[in-house]
């Protein structure tokens, strides 16, 4: 593995290696284990697109890692004003060990591999949230203990989380099953990749998706950059929560993830929110370590 672009580029047996080193570092962090596995390196991490979660994880792993991270609002660089994302690719591969991006196409992502000679690791894009979808199996491996023959099920937005959930979870042996209305469907590329999968379904209404489901996981109706279209957004999208109804058509012990941030009362209830908010954020934590994992993998491979 030379980068982490999308999830459709890694074998099942590179996402259980991720899975394993993301327990394995955990593990040791929560021990007071030191593993200083990228002493010396530096991360520049491009950000086009707010960040909570990823910008503060991937900073605190570098740091924990024995490494550096460096935060670079793609405002006050030059990519702001225009300069070629295969020059700055170029020019960063002599500074940096390696880049995570935030952005929008996943076309500038694929670019700076290309034209860059160190690891590149998509911290979102439109397309997918490959680094969200590692910590997510983790969490959901961390309950279940298993992931084979789990039933999956999403209900929303087909975007950048739906692409990347159905990837990760039909790779691992789950059953996926997503709601989306129509007109949101996921990318034309995911649904080609899944259409071999006997247990992929893609359906219009939520509780048929939800039925009998082990996990079930949501996201905003609108994502970062369709902040114009959120009323229209809203009128499409209803009734595609996570609610009680919902819940009481899926298994009794199911869990329910969120990528967050959530939108209360949209896409899932305060109540099922605050139900599973360990669940949720156990998940949320799980991006530090399954992050470290990545960029061990990427950047230190003999470790
Ligand atoms: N889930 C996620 O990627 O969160 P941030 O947008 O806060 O990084
Ligand atoms: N679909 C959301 C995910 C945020 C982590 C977005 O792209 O804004």
């Amino acid at each position: 593995m030379k980068h982490l672009l999308k999830l459709l580029d890694l074998s099942t047996e590179e996402i259980i290696d991720i899975l394993n080193l993301a327990d394995q570092l955990k593990y040791e962090q929560k021990h007071g284990i030191t593993h200083h596995h990228l002493k010396g390196m530096t991360l520049g991490m491009i950000f086009q697109k707010a960040s909570t979660r990823t910008r503060v994880s991937f900073e605190t792993g570098m740091y924990q890692l024995g490494g550096h991270a460096l935060f670079l609002s793609s405002k006050e660089l030059q990519i702001g004003r225009g300069e070629p994302v295969q020059d700055t690719a170029r020019v960063l591969s002599r500074y940096l060990n390696g880049i995570m991006i935030r952005t929008f196409e996943q076309s500038e992502v694929e670019n700076l591999a290309e034209y860059g000679s160190i690891p590149i690791i998509n911290g979102l894009t439109d397309f997918c949230h490959p680094c969200q979808v590692l910590a997510d199996l983790q969490t959901i491996r961390e309950y279940k203990n298993k992931l084979d023959g789990l039933k999956f099920c999403y209900i929303g937005d087909g975007n950048n989380m739906a692409n990347s959930l159905t990837v990760g979870c039909l790779k691992v042996g789950m059953s996926v099953s997503l709601a989306c209305p129509e007109g949101y469907h996921p990318d034309p590329q995911i649904l080609e990749f899944a259409k071999v999968y006997d247990n992929f379904k893609l359906v219009a209404d939520p509780k048929e998706a939800a039925a009998d489901a082990d996990v079930l996981y949501t996201d905003v109706w609108a994502s970062m950059g369709q902040e114009g279209e959120a009323e229209k957004r809203k009128l499409a999208f209803k009734g595609y929560q996570i609610n009680d109804d919902v819940m009481s058509v899926a298994k009794p012990d199911a869990m329910v993830l969120h990528c967050l941030p959530a939108h209360r009362e949209e896409e899932i209830t305060a109540k099922v929110f605050e139900q599973h908010a360990a669940d949720i954020f156990d998940e949320a934590e799980n991006r530090l370590h399954a992050q470290k994992a990545v960029m061990v993998r990427l950047m230190a491979p003999e470790k």
